[in-house]
């Protein structure tokens, strides 16, 4: 307490007693009623209470865990790391284990694709043409996983008919996997009766290319063949 604060402690306490006679208290009354009461409080004990420090332990073990969690299950909060295609990851926490998934592939497909090829694989007359035996489809899945990731435009031939058409390089914005679903599904629908494609493989495909625009029926026929007509 400093000095500039005691006379005024010294003017209240005069003036407490002298209101002492009209509020009915002497200050040997109140000393007893402040007794009593401090009699109700606990008795102030030194040192400090156990449990405070072992809840803030607790606290900061529950930070430290949730901090391990989310860097050991948020996957970098990469937003598409509930996709549809998301690989599973293993019981074990082990590497991951790509399965093609045509199911997947279906709905993927018919968000990107059904639209052209019609979700029947057979395309449109004239405009779209069928993916349900197409030998383009078939045989080595380079061939297609190129024609997805860079576009195809050009005239081409489908069981016969002819295609002047451009289709879009749809699958530079899917990733790896979404692409292998994709494929897998389109060479195992309708009749196609061709392996699955593995993200691996899309990878390693999309790598090669590089920076690639849209390709022509020749260039991709040049570099795979079709092996069935
Ligand atoms: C905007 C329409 C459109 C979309 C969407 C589209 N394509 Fe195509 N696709 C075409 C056209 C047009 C051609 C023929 C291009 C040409 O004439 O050179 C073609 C050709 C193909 C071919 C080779 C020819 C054949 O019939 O086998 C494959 C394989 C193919 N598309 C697969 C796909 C897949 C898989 C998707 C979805 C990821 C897809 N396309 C999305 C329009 C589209």
């Amino acid at each position: 307490m400093n000095d500039s604060q005691r006379p005024n402690d010294r003017q209240r306490r005069p003036r407490a007693s002298n209101n002492a006679g009209s509020e009915g208290f002497s200050d040997g009354r109140l000393v007893e009623v402040h007794n009593q009461l401090a009699l109700d409080k606990e008795e102030p004990s030194e040192g400090f209470a156990l449990l405070p420090v072992i809840i803030v332990f607790l606290f900061c073990g529950f930070g430290f865990w949730a901090g391990l969690y989310l860097t050991r299950n948020a996957d970098s909060f990469n937003p598409g790391s509930f996709d549809l295609d998301a690989p599973r990851a293993l019981a074990d926490n082990g590497p991951r284990e790509f399965e093609p998934d045509p199911v997947k592939g279906e709905k993927l497909f018919v968000m990107n694709c059904a639209s052209c090829h019609q979700a029947t694989g057979l395309g449109l007359p004239g405009a779209f043409p069928p993916l349900a035996g197409s030998p383009w489809v078939a045989g080595n899945e380079d061939r297609m996983i190129k024609i997805i990731i860079g576009g195809l435009a050009g005239e081409l031939e489908v069981k016969g008919a002819k295609y002047i058409g451009a289709m879009p390089n749809i699958g530079a914005n899917l990733k790896d996997a979404q692409v292998a679903h994709i494929a897998t599904y389109v060479r195992q629908a309708w009749g196609n009766t061709a392996g699955p494609v593995t993200d691996a493989k899309v990878a390693e495909i999309r790598k090669a290319m590089g920076v690639h625009g849209s390709y022509s029926p020749a260039e991709i026929l040049q570099a795979h063949p079709l092996e069935t007509k």
